[in-house]
């Protein structure tokens, strides 16, 4: 029998990376010691391409597991109307939303991808959820793209938005500016592959993620966007794509002024 290989590691156990150039030892029960491992589970899941080897009833969904469970959650509390999704690829995370959207008993998905190849299409529209879903072919950032996700919403929806595209800088900033508008209010923009930043160092990653990822994108529309905060509760599971993604559209707030 093949079982998985046990470490002894009793309180007090140390956890030590060493890197060539530097090296670093924590406490392995500590906070810290949990976010470094994490954080090295997320490297080395995504060398291993682990996130590529997930389904959701019978699609391949591109996500990390706890994602998934993360999401499920959100959607469950948020109870949306509509979802928007910018990144169908196999249409995964469609079927994701759709059969939580199923379980709640209202909602459909609208899923945005530039190219929709005609297989996965096939699988989406023959899905058993496939009434709950609404494909829209077309870049994410286009003008009629997003008349056509905007002509599916009706006044008084709530809607999550999820965005998880191309991943470079300047596009999610695009979306994220495109698409804030449209989340409802206590209602969630999330952005996906915020972990492009740190996954830039594994053996396998493309030299271009380095500098140029969806965190940036974050960083840069906080930093103008003061309705939206950042909600650290989605990824408390540590092992996440999308790390400081999960973005709370707050109620404005009403002028001190104005208070009965
Ligand atoms: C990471 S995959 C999406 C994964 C999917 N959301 C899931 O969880 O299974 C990224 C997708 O974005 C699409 N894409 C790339 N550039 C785009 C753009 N400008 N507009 C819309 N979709 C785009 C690609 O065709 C690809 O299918």
């Amino acid at each position: 029998m093949k079982t998985i290989k046990n470490y002894h590691a009793p309180a007090g156990s140390v956890l030590c990376l060493e890197n060539g150039s530097a090296s670093c030892a924590v406490d392995l029960y500590s906070q810290e010691g949990f976010e470094m491992l994490s954080n090295l589970l997320i490297k080395v899941g995504a060398e291993r391409r682990a996130m590529y080897d997930v389904s959701w009833l019978g699609r391949p969904i591109i996500q990390f597991p706890t994602d998934i469970v993360a999401i499920q959650e959100l959607l469950w509390k948020i109870q949306p109307d509509v979802v928007v999704e910018t990144g169908v690829a196999h249409g995964g995370s469609l079927i994701f939303a759709a059969s939580i959207l199923e379980l709640i008993g209202k909602g459909r998905v609208i899923g945005v991808d530039i190219e929709i190849r005609p297989h996965n299409r096939q699988a989406i529209v023959a899905h058993p959820l496939a009434h709950r879903i609404h494909l829209i072919e077309g870049s994410s950032i286009s003008r009629e793209t997003l008349a056509q996700v905007r002509s599916q919403i009706q006044s008084g929806n709530r809607v999550v938005v999820f965005l998880d595209s191309n991943h470079t800088e300047e596009h999610v900033r695009k979306e994220m500016d495109l698409y804030s508008p449209i989340v409802s209010e206590d209602s969630y923009l999330v952005v996906h592959d915020g972990a492009q930043a740190w996954v830039g160092e594994i053996p396998s990653a493309k030299p271009e993620w380095l500098g140029n990822h969806p965190l940036a994108a974050i960083e840069s529309f906080l930093a103008h966007n003061s309705e939206f905060t950042q909600d650290p509760h989605w990824t408390r599971f540590g092992i996440t794509s999308s790390p400081c993604g999960f973005l709370k559209k707050q109620k404005p707030s009403t002028p001190s002024s104005f208070r009965p």
